[in-house]
């Protein structure tokens, strides 16, 4: 699994800026990172200067940085399908060639596309692909309904799983045919308690506040702290952002950095032990790679945010020997639940109904294949 960042905050305040500059950054450092954006207004694509879309898009001219805008409508299109295919048609999986009209008040539970969105960005988390997530999240009051979603989807999963109950139960009399949908729906289930855990671990998952130092916003930042943390979800620390630099020339620099400082010391009170990054107003647009570059500096710089940056996969391949060693981070898994396949040089292993792909560089023959899980890692150890 990747780790996973979050930058959220009020509306204008620099969380794309930020999300964009600190994957600069954390690429920078030789890890492959994600950037998702949720805003439909494309902002973040904007901000890089290029173009980006439904899938990841590499960032040209960056190395290990890709970006992708999520779009809720096409992420609803992809996966709805396969929603009704498995519920809203139920006794057809039971083996009753017969329809069966499912009401939108039984599929549809307030949010749920919002919750299809959080799948989307879990997706990415959940794969090996990628060490970093940075999540641009959306301004606050709806970002903290986005992560409240785990508890949303688990009872929209009771739901579901009650209602398949009664029809199992109602159409066993006609049909011994075994329902794996109520199996899909277990494991979906078990998922969302593991991502729930994951977000609650701030080993994995980092939530960073992006806020202008003004009136309201150091209130504002106490209370969404709360908010989070009573979804379980623990804030590392938060940004400052458009700072006006003392500038005596200036009077309005002047007042201006006057008016802030009052509310900067507030902020350094209420962020006191947590990370703390301080970033100036800059006098030129911040737009493209080169100015995103002196913002990442700013952030990154000494004494403000410190990330630390994992690999998710690390392989080996020992030609000599005809060995190859990968070892894949699943943090806060039960080993019974991973379970691994091999096919050619391919070596497929799935977590609660997500499988990620590792190549091997020859074929692998499964008899000579070893797996133990360790220190949150799953090694795999194969031979020609
Ligand atoms: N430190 C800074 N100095 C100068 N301009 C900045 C700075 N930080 C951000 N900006 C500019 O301010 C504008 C808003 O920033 P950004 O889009 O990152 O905010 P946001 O919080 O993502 O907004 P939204 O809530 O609309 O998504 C952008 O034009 C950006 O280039
Ligand atoms: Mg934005």
């Amino acid at each position: 699994m990747s780790k996973l960042i979050l930058f959220g905050g009020k509306g204008g305040v620099g969380k794309t800026t930020t999300s964009a500059a600190v994957a600069m950054w954390t690429a920078s450092q030789g890890f492959n990172t994600l950037v998702v954006s949720s805003d439909p207004a494309h902002s973040l694509g904007d901000s890089f200067g290029r173009q980006l879309g439904h899938a990841p898009t590499l960032i040209e001219g960056v190395a290990n940085l890709w970006a992708v805008e999520m779009d809720p409508r096409q992420t609803m299109a992809e996966l709805a399908p396969k929603l009704t295919e498995a519920l809203a048609n139920p006794l057809k999986t039971l083996g009753v060639e017969e329809e069966l009209e499912m009401s939108g008040d039984d599929m549809m539970v307030p949010g749920l596309d919002e919750a299809l969105a959080f799948d989307f960005l879990l997706r990415y988390v959940e794969s090996q692909e990628y060490d970093i997530i940075i999540f641009d999240t959306a301004p606050t009051g709806h970002t903290l309904r986005f992560l409240s979603l785990p508890g949303l989807t688990d009872r929209w999963i009771s739901r579901m799983m009650r209602f398949r109950d009664q029809l199992t139960r109602l159409k066993s009399l006609f049909s011994k045919k075994k329902d794996s949908t109520m199996e899909v729906l277990e494991q979906f289930k078990r998922r969302v308690e593991h991502i729930r855990r994951f977000l609650a671990n701030e080993q994995f998952t980092s939530f960073y506040i992006v806020l202008i130092p003004e009136l309201l916003a150091v209130e504002e930042s106490r209370r969404a702290r709360a908010i989070l943390g009573s979804y379980g979800i623990p804030v590392k620390g938060a940004v400052v952002n458009n700072i006006v630099p003392e500038n005596d020339a200036c009077s309005l620099c002047r007042s201006r950095h006057e008016i802030q400082s009052r509310y900067l010391a507030a902020i350094r009170e209420n962020f006191a032990g947590l990370q703390l990054a301080e970033v100036p107003l800059f006098d030129r647009e911040i737009q493209g790679i080169a100015a995103l570059r002196l913002v990442a500096d700013k952030i990154m710089g000494e004494g403000q945010l410190a990330i630390e940056c994992r690999k998710s996969m690390e392989k080996e391949y020992d030609s000599a020997g005809g060995l190859f060693h990968v070892r894949l981070f699943y943090p806060e898994t039960q080993k019974a639940d991973l379970q691994l396949k091999i096919k050619g040089k391919v070596l497929s292993i799935t977590l609660y109904g997500v499988t990620s792909l590792v190549e091997a560089p020859f074929p692998v023959d499964p008899k000579k294949v070893k797996a133990h899980f360790e220190d949150d890692h799953l090694h795999v150890t194969a031979r020609q």
